[in-house]
């Protein structure tokens, strides 16, 4: 092995390897920038189902003039075999994974007429409940090839029984969406009891502007993207395992 090969591989080995799922827009987006505008020494897996699609956002993040290492990666987290691909991909460049974000997710409302609420509901729980437990599940080993590894779901403040019952929450016409986040955090807490040896978060981004609520959300998505960014990178021990949002530029625990 020449030297330069070698000196390749061991900074891949020393700066973090990050995944973000659906980081093609959205969210997901803004969270792989907010990571990059924290430090440039980090090698960024932009994950998408539509592998045109992540180097397309690889492209929007470089024209941004941010120096990490942007790498596209397609995954399909409803798909088995789109999963163990990219994690093949991923263990042959890499070798280990120090942080999955699973932030990809989807919301959907019921027809009048009940006509697809077992279909609706059926897609809603896999790709935001079933999947986040297998992709977490079976990136495990590479997460445990990591010094510090850590996985952050990106849940909604629509899955806090706390907010919901307090009346915090006003009431919603999404609820399998409501309850695919309140699952989600369960998960989050179960993954963590089950697996001490791996930190696992829950974040509540907020109302963002994104393509999810038609552009009708307040909040920047970079600003949402703030509570991932920051546990995603903060020194080891900093926050508990918990529900975070970032508000007023620090981070508050969400009731769970
Ligand atoms: N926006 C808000 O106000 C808000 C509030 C609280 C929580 N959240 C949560 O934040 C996360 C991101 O939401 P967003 O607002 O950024 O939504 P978005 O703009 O609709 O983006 C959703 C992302 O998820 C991806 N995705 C959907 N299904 C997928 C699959 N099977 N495999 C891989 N990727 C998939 C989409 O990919 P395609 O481009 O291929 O469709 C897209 O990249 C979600 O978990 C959402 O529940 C959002």
């Amino acid at each position: 092995m020449v030297y330069s090969e070698l000196h390749g591989i061991i900074s891949i080995m020393a700066s973090k390897v990050i995944l973000t799922t659906g980081a093609n827009r959205g969210i997901g987006f803004s969270i792989v920038q907010a990571l990059a505008q924290r430090s440039s020494d980090l090698t960024l897996l932009v994950a998408s189902r539509s592998k045109d699609n992540a180097s397309e956002a690889v492209s929007q993040l470089q024209g941004l003039g941010l120096k990490a290492d942007f790498q596209p990666i397609e995954l399909d987290v409803t798909s088995d075999d789109s999963i163990k691909s990219a994690i093949k991909e991923v263990k042959a460049k890499y070798g280990k994974l120090d942080v999955l974000i699973n932030n990809a997710g989807i919301a959907g409302k019921i027809a009048e007429d009940n006509s697809d609420f077992r279909d609706t509901y059926q897609k809603i729980m896999n790709t935001n409940v079933t999947s986040v437990a297998l992709v977490s599940t079976l990136f495990l080993p590479l997460l445990r090839e990591a010094k510090d590894p850590r996985v952050v779901n990106v849940s909604s403040a629509r899955g806090s029984l706390t907010l919901v019952t307090t009346g915090k929450n006003p009431p919603t016409a999404f609820t399998a969406y409501s309850v695919s986040k309140a699952a989600l955090n369960l998960l989050t807490v179960e993954m963590s009891h089950a697996n001490t040896d791996v930190e696992f978060q829950a974040v509540n981004p907020g109302w963002c502007k994104t393509g999810f609520n038609g552009f009708r959300g307040p909040r920047d998505p970079l600003e949402g993207a703030q509570s991932a960014a920051e546990l995603a990178l903060a020194p080891k021990g900093q926050y508990k395992a918990g529900f975070w949002a970032w508000e007023n530029e620090t981070m508050e625990e969400v009731p769970w």
